[in-house]
């Protein structure tokens, strides 16, 4: 069917997401592969065919179109595109064209990132995000991508979660190359900056407008940023106190400020030295939109210690409802870092949220209470676009591997068969009830007598 694009022009967007090195299967030329190869995943478990993604686009989509869902949001994968320095892949190119026209046809308005954690092997082995050649690599493959498949995508996402991947690969040990050198997450900081700045410019310039069924949504740049809200483990403790808003500026707010030329402070006390300047970012709005993943909040322990940082960040306690990964189940942490990021007086998109749980016991409530917080939000003038649901489907949950289920379609790993779980019906039933109310993004306030009377089971 084919609609005008005026008439198709949707404005909010309700999505899902994924990435692909989760899905797709046999990514075998990235830094991940060659990571689990060496055992590093639970149960020394290994990403091979993930979800088989690759072979089954077409009815993953599917499955999301017919939810109602008029956006997906999907990262392309660097080693399958580039798997040797300058040497491009014509056919994977064409995958994720086809991928594209397929979301076109069913109405889906792709957003697509760039760096979702994984990076061919021929960039880690120089180095990473820590070489100084980093940004050049980026750019260029930014480049062939724009030329490539730019034409049909308005919404462009630079790097998802550059603070987690720099925390993961180079202070916390959970990501390739797991060391903990505070200089090399330093130099990230900077290479991921400029990396983004020179993209988002690269975009602009070559991308006035998409040519896709969507051409009036002008073409937007930014990153997925995750949030966490950080609290003291114990609210009378000073040096907690100080902790917990020292990691709060340090991992929630230096990407924010940093894309919206309000500083680049890049620094943490004890661990790690100011980064440098990026002079290209400095002063300037380098972000079309703030994406925003966020999931749970997180307790700061001062723990004395003769050696390392003093501090032990936890999650769940005794008692308190958490995910299958231990994750509390906390949206009134979203409804805070929601009105600290709309101080930034820029669109948002919530560019991942959800919760591992396997039997889909806490996520109809867990999707329902924080879909309740973007109504909140909106209503005190947040300018939130989308939501996008982490993720479509089960998937490789890094080094976590398959264990944790964070899906509105479950994933039989024998066979591959996807199952709806209850979730994906009430996601489907809110965004009905969204069009039946209108449609418009004024109206989603409208929700809330919706959503506030919806049936979860829970
Ligand atoms: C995010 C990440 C996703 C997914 C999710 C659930 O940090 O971007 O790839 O793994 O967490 O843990």
């Amino acid at each position: 069917m084919m609609i005008s694009a005026k008439n198709s022009t949707p404005n909010f967007l309700w999505g899902a997401a994924t990435s692909s090195h989760q899905v797709e299967g046999y990514n075998d030329k990235n830094d991940w592969w060659a990571w689990e190869a060496l055992g590093k995943i639970e149960r020394g478990e290994r990403s091979g065919p993930a979800t088989d993604h690759w072979n089954r686009f077409r009815a993953d989509l599917k499955l999301a179109a017919d939810l109602g869902l008029n956006s997906y949001r999907f990262s392309v994968e660097w080693s399958r595109l580039e798997p040797q320095e300058g040497c491009w892949d014509a056919e994977a190119f064409d995958w994720y064209f086809e991928l594209i026209q397929e979301c076109e046809q069913l109405g889906l308005v792709p957003m697509l990132t760039l760096y979702h954690f994984t990076l061919p092997l021929w960039v880690a082995e120089q180095g990473g995000m820590s070489s100084e050649r980093f940004p050049e690599w980026f750019v260029r493959f930014t480049r062939k991508v724009v030329e490539r498949l730019g034409s049909r995508v308005s919404l462009w996402c630079t790097i998802n979660e550059p603070m987690v991947v720099t925390v993961g690969s180079y202070l916390g040990k959970f990501m390739p190359p797991a060391v903990c050198e505070p200089e090399k997450a330093r130099l990230a900081c900077y290479h991921l900056l400029k990396s983004h700045v020179l993209a988002y410019d690269l975009i602009h310039r070559e991308l006035p407008k998409s040519q896709s069924r969507w051409s009036e949504i002008p073409v937007q740049v930014g990153i997925a940023h995750n949030v966490i809200d950080f609290v003291p483990d114990r609210s009378w403790s000073l040096i907690e106190r100080w902790l917990a808003e020292q990691i709060h500026q340090f991992y929630n707010m230096s990407w924010l400020d940093a894309v919206t030329g309000r500083g680049q402070r890049f620094s943490f006390p004890l661990l790690m030295a100011q980064a440098p300047v990026v002079a290209e970012a400095q002063g300037r709005v380098t972000a079309d939109y703030l994406g925003i993943n966020y999931y749970t909040r997180a307790r700061v322990r001062f723990t004395p210690t003769l050696s390392g940082l003093p501090v032990d960040i936890g999650f769940g306690r005794e008692g308190e409802q958490v995910s299958d990964v231990g994750w509390p189940v906390y949206p009134q942490g979203f409804q805070k870092l929601l009105s600290i990021a709309g101080k930034y007086q820029l669109p948002i998109y919530i560019t991942e949220n959800g919760i591992a749980d396997h039997d889909d016991d806490l996520r109809p409530a867990y999707l329902r209470d924080h879909l309740r917080e973007i109504v909140v939000a909106r209503q005190s003038g947040v300018d939130v676009r989308g939501y996008y649901h982490w993720s479509l489907l089960d998937n490789f949950e890094w080094v976590k591997g398959f264990e944790p289920r964070f899906g509105l379609f479950k994933v039989d790993y024998t066979n591959f068969e996807r199952t709806a779980t209850r979730s994906a019906r009430l996601y489907q039933e809110i965004i009905a009830q969204h069009r039946a109310l209108g449609g418009l993004a004024q109206n989603l306030g409208d929700l809330e007598g919706f959503l506030e009377g919806l049936s979860t089971g829970a």
